[in-house]
C-alpha cells in the first residue's frame, strides 16, 4: 500500500478565500477531505501538510522521506523561485507530482517557469481542486506499477 505526502506550498492556507475567480471556492480543508477519500478508494495511506515557509517544506520532505513512497506537491509559488525546494525534491529519490489548482502557463510571464517541473513525475494544472485529484491517480498508479515491476 503505497503511502504518499500531499504538500501544499504559501497561500493555500487561505483557499476558499483568496482570489476565487483564480482559485475557486473549495478551501484547502475540503481539499484534503477529497484527497482523503479518494486515497482510500485506492488502497493508499496519505497525509498532508500546509506551510508558508520554504524550510518547513523542505525539512517535511527529508523528514517523511523514509515512510512515504511519493509525494504530491501544490508548491504555490515557490514552484517559480525555490532552488531550494528543487533540490530537495530531487534528493529524497522519491516520485513527485507537481500539481497547481490554475494554469499557470495562461497567466502572468513569471507564473510560466517552474524550477518543480524537471524532477518531477508529470505536471497537472488548470482543473481546480481536480487537479489534485487526477495528480493522486496519477501518483498511485506510478506507484502501483513500480511495486509491482520490482
Ligand atoms: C498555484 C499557482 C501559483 O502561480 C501561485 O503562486 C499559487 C497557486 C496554483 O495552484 O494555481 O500560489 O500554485
Amino acid at each position: 500500500m503505497p503511502d504518499i505526502l500531499v504538500l501544499h506550498g504559501p497561500n493555500l492556507d487561505a483557499l476558499g478565500a483568496r482570489e476565487p475567480a483564480v482559485y475557486g471556492h473549495v478551501t484547502l480543508a475540503e481539499i484534503d477531505r477529497r484527497l482523503a477519500a479518494l486515497a482510500s478508494e485506492l488502497g493508499c495511506g496519505i497525509e498532508s501538510l500546509q506551510s508558508n515557509h520554504e524550510g518547513v517544506l523542505v525539512d517535511a520532505l527529508y523528514a517523511y522521506q523514509p515512510r512515504v513512497h511519493g509525494y504530491l506537491v501544490n508548491p504555490g509559488a515557490l514552484g517559480h523561485t525555490s532552488v531550494a525546494l528543487r533540490d530537495a525534491l530531487a534528493a529524497v529519490g522519491r516520485p513527485s507530482v507537481e500539481v497547481h489548482l490554475s494554469n499557470p502557463a495562461s497567466r502572468e510571464e513569471f507564473r510560466h517557469r517552474s524550477l518543480i517541473s524537471a524532477v518531477a513525475l508529470g505536471v497537472v494544472q488548470g482543473f481546480g481542486a481536480e487537479s489534485y485529484l487526477l495528480g493522486l491517480r496519477a501518483l498511485a498508479t506510478h506507484l502501483g506499477d513500480s511495486t509491482h515491476r520490482a
